[in-house]
């Protein structure tokens, strides 16, 4: 028996995960770059995932070489999140990552109890709008968090809301950032993506897909 199948509890993370939101997050900020008049690859968004939505704005206007007073900084954040509202708020189940809904059933069947750990304030929205949150025991999103991944304080409110220790459960991350505060809470963590650059991670897959059996 695999490691996965004595767990009793599984933390995943969102955007990137079970939903293909990484991709709007990219867009919306590409375009407050360009507002701007700068370049913002790939490669640079990839220090944005799993981070808040402050301090990746603070992550932009590090690569542009700008200076903003605090009050410039929320406005062109709320900017960017009515970018990032257009697109989700055109979601539905379609982007649902592969195997991400069967996965969860899978475990659920199990009795595995799910929660989600994620930087998102809009968490809760584009789980319904994707048709997932009637699936989750416990969900820990930007709205119940003070600090960033990869900060761990996340996936220990995660553990804790749902009755169990670090070391019975297992998180599901495609970021840097959260494959640290996951490794920083003590929880086992499977990467989602590219092993390069999830190099820290316990173990990587492709996606979720590839653990449905
Ligand atoms: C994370 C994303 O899940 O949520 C980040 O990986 C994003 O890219 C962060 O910045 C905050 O999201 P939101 O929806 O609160 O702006
Ligand atoms: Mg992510």
């Amino acid at each position: 028996m695999g490691l996965l199948d004595n767990i009793k509890g599984a933390l995943f993370d969102l955007d990137g995960v079970l939903v293909d939101t990484a991709k709007y997050h990219y867009l919306a900020w590409k375009r407050l770059a360009e507002q701007w008049g700068f370049e913002f690859t790939e490669a640079d968004n990839e220090r944005l995932k799993g981070v808040s939505r402050m301090r990746s704005l603070e992550i932009i206007i590090e690569i542009g070489g700008l200076t903003l007073s605090e009050e410039e900084k929320l406005r062109k954040a709320e900017e960017k999140n009515e970018w990032y509202l257009q697109y989700i708020h055109q979601m539905d189940h379609s982007e649902l990552l592969p195997g991400a809904k069967e996965y969860l059933l899978q475990l659920k069947a199990k009795g595995v109890r799910i929660a989600l750990g994620s930087a998102s304030k809009n968490a809760v929205f584009i789980l319904e709008k994707v048709g997932i949150a009637d699936l989750f025991d416990a969900i820990i999103d930007g709205t119940k968090v003070s600090k960033a991944k990869p900060d761990p304080e996340v996936f220990e409110a995660g553990c804790r809301e749902l009755g169990l220790k670090p070391s019975e459960c297992v998180v599901f991350e495609d970021a840097e950032a959260g494959i640290k505060a996951a490794i920083a809470a003590g929880v086992y963590v499977i990467g989602i993506g590219n092993p390069a650059i999830l190099s820290e991670a316990n173990r990587v897959v492709g996606g979720l897909n590839d653990l449905v059996s």
